[in-house]
């Protein structure tokens, strides 16, 4: 499935970035949004849950959701995808991590410092002051689809505290797209892994890369508009190509 020489010159990269979009979780359970049938835009309308209009025309449907997600991947693992990406980082000099998902199932594989473009299922803050909220340590059940949740009360202004993903119509985080973008402009090679390449800003991090002449790889099972522009793709789930990328990179250096 892999040529020596794309093999080699992964090696010999000196800094190699990851991009992941929600098909990196799917293999853990976790639905992606643009899947047919099983994408969570499919079913559920993004102008009511992911936008700031939503939440304050209904802030216990909106909590209820982002709650029924979050104890969702709470209850989930981290899959052979996640564990590959991990792994990967022992055949190369650098790698950056730059994801677009809310959840933490890459931390949880033994990726380090990963750049989380979208925010976190796991960092609410206030929707006044934004003062952080933590969650209790829980066991994790999880919440029922559907069900309405209050969210609890900013400790410092008493505002209602709102999940901490980017939603539509919002800035991303200033210093996580800033870190993505210097990665973008020192890398050799930029991996575009379970990504419809839809959304932007995030979509154009592969077009950066491609005008700095680093080489683009894509793995995904579906079509998406980087297909005539990536260097090398590769059709298939990630949690099944990227364990077969670690065990060639291994059989070669040994
Ligand atoms: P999408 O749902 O748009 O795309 C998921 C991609 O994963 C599709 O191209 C699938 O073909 C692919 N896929 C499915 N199963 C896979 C597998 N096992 N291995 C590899 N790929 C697989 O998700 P994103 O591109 O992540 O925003 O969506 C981008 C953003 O849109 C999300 O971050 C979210 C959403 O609105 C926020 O949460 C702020």
């Amino acid at each position: 499935m892999f040529s020596n020489d794309f093999l080699l010159s992964l090696l010999s990269a000196k800094h190699i970035v990851i991009l992941t979009g929600a098909g990196i979780s799917a293999e853990s359970g976790i639905a992606t949004f643009r899947d047919a049938q099983t994408g969570l835009w499919e079913r559920y309308d993004p102008a009511v849950l992911a936008s700031a209009d939503g939440y304050l025309a209904d802030k216990s449907l909106v909590w209820g959701w982002y709650e029924w997600r979050r104890t969702q991947v709470l209850t989930a693992q981290p899959n052979a995808g996640h564990l590959a990406i991990a792994e990967l980082a022992g055949y190369v000099a650098r790698v950056t991590l730059i994801t677009q998902n809310v959840d933490d199932l890459h931390e949880r594989a033994g990726s380090r410092s990963v750049i989380h473009l979208h925010g976190s299922l796991h960092q609410p803050r206030c929707f006044q002051c934004a003062e952080p909220y933590v969650f209790a340590n829980e066991i994790p059940t999880i919440a029922p689809a559907g069900e309405r949740i209050e969210p609890p009360s900013c400790k410092c202004c008493g505002g209602s505290i709102r999940p901490g993903v980017v939603w539509f119509g919002e800035m991303l985080p200033e210093a996580a797209w800033q870190s993505a973008e210097d990665a973008i402009l020192d890398c050799d090679a930029l991996f575009s892994i379970g990504t419809s390449s839809l959304v932007r800003p995030a979509a154009n991090l592969p077009d950066m890369a491609i005008i700095r002449g680093a080489k683009v790889i894509q793995i995904n099972p579906g079509p998406t508009p980087l297909d005539a522009k990536v260097h090398y793709n590769f059709t298939g789930k990630a949690g099944e190509i990227l364990p077969a990328l670690v065990k060639a990179l291994a059989d070669l250096v040994s």
